[in-house]
């Protein structure tokens, strides 16, 4: 999300006449957009604000710095007492305000801009996209903003305090943006939100047994050359049987669910408010390899929660045993201030966190591991997204399961393209295929 929100800013800018700059040292205006969740991404933001200060406002004074998005809504104006040379607090309702206000900076009408007001219709503002590749094929993958905020509240986050309330953009709106992407030859789209399957609950609702959010999913399948679609984050509480038939009825939908769980402690799941059990998680990722046995499953955990008995902990390890996640974000509890877990009784040494930390995340990668060892030899199809993030010599692409596939192959005849590939070897949550050795005798169905 705060990709997104980083990429819409940016775009924004572009559009009013300013270039991407190669690197911050040749920048004459550098933004760090922020993320609150846990306390070290704050810090690591802090840190790397006090070195832009020294590194190239000392020489060069009249460069732009400034915060937007998660941490400077929550600290506002504190972020420029603490650090004077700070120009710009941008806050998450006021990302599209970025270009006018940088103009301001930048010609000297305003010597430090502070706004970290709420502003309603906001949730609609972020919808520019810088696409990849203008002289040559462009980007294949893009993310879509569908809402803003949150209200669940768990009792751990932050983001309510910095997202504010839920706000959704309508489904024409939307449906409009996937259009001219897949115009720009965009082929998957991955919907983003703080809580997905909240989308429209206040302002559209059900219709015919539909929740708003599959009403959105029916409205984007059906755009035509639009070959892939995704989402993430969705909540349990919303996992409706309307959502998880989608899956079975919708083709472009692609196999794959990134379910955050939390923990599979139901005294803890109630401590954290996420308003389900471990049984109901249990029956969701059922009914789902129900409609598709394939399908992909993420998750993220939070370990060290106040209150986490060695009990809770072993729950929630069983519960990873059980579901047999393809891969799981595992996160160590960070005490956010304003948050009502900041203030339970039971707060974790760090020496324990550390150390169940440690645990899951090995048992974690050893469930990983075999889950994508059963791809070896198998035939699935990606869609090709261009070179691999680790060796810009070969390509990669994505399973509809979510899996990355790293092959050699020729960005300007594969780009875009999805493709069948037998996969050779398996790594470390990343499968390796060659399109050359397809294994006709297998029919396991692509996934
Ligand atoms: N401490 C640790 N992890 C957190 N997350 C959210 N808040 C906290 C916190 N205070 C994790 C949750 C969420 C993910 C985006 O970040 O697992 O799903």
């Amino acid at each position: 999300m705060n990709e997104r929100d980083s990429e819409a800013v940016a775009a924004q800018l572009c559009a009013k006449g300013y270039t991407m700059a190669p690197s911050e040292n040749h920048a004459d205006v550098v933004l760090l957009n922020t993320c609150s969740v846990r306390d070290q991404a704050e810090q690591k933001a802090l840190g790397k604000m006090q070195n832009l200060a020294v590194t190239l406002k000392r020489n060069r004074p009249d460069v732009v710095l400034g915060f937007m998005g998660c941490m400077a809504q929550s600290r506002g104006k504190s972020l420029v007492d603490q650090l004077p040379d700070v120009d710009l607090v941008l806050g998450t309702q006021k990302f599209h305000h970025a270009p006018e206000y940088i103009d301001d900076l930048v010609h000297g009408r305003k010597q430090q801009i502070v706004d970290t007001d709420e502003e309603q219709g906001s949730e609609a503002t972020i919808k520019e996209h810088l696409l990849k590749g203008n002289t040559e094929k462009s980007s294949v993958t893009a993310f879509v903003s569908i809402m803003q905020g949150c209200n669940q509240y768990c009792t751990f986050c932050i983001v309510p305090y910095t997202r504010g309330k839920e706000r959704s953009r309508s489904i024409e709106e939307i449906v409009l943006e996937c259009q001219q992407l897949v115009d720009r030859g965009v082929r998957e789209i991955t919907l983003l939100g703080q809580i997905v399957n909240s989308y429209g609950k206040r302002e559209i609702g059900m219709k015919d047994g539909k929740s708003a959010f599959v009403q959105l999913l029916d409205a984007v399948h059906q755009i035509e050359d639009l070959e892939r679609i995704r989402f993430t984050s969705p909540h349990p509480k919303g996992y409706g049987d309307d959502l998880i038939e989608a899956y079975g009825r919708l083709p472009k939908l692609c196999p794959s669910a990134h379910i955050p769980v939390q923990s599979g402690s139901n005294r803890l799941l109630k401590r954290m408010h996420r308003v389900y059990t471990r049984e109901r998680f249990l029956e969701i990722i059922h009914k789902l390899r129900k409609v598709n046995p394939q399908i992909g499953l993420t998750t993220d955990i939070i370990v060290g929660f106040p209150g986490e008995t060695e009990e809770d902990f072993q729950a929630t390890m069983s519960l990873a045993e059980e579901v047999g996640f393809d891969n799981a974000f595992v996160f160590k509890y960070s005490q956010r201030t304003g948050t009502p877990a900041s203030e339970m009784d039971g707060q974790i040494p760090k020496e324990i966190i550390e150390s169940r930390h440690a645990i899951l995340l090995k048992r974690i990668t050893e469930i990983g591991r075999k889950r994508y060892e059963q791809f070896l030899n198998r035939e699935v199809e990606i869609l090709v997204e261009g070179p691999s993030r680790r060796n810009s010599e070969r390509l990669e692409g994505r399973t509809g399961c979510n899996k990355i596939v790293v092959f050699e192959g020729n960005k300007q005849r594969h780009q875009g393209q999805l493709l069948k590939l037998n996969i050779e070897r398996t790594g470390s949550f990343t499968l390796y295929g060659d399109p050359a050795i397809l294994n006709v005798n297998d029919p396991l169905p692509t996934c």
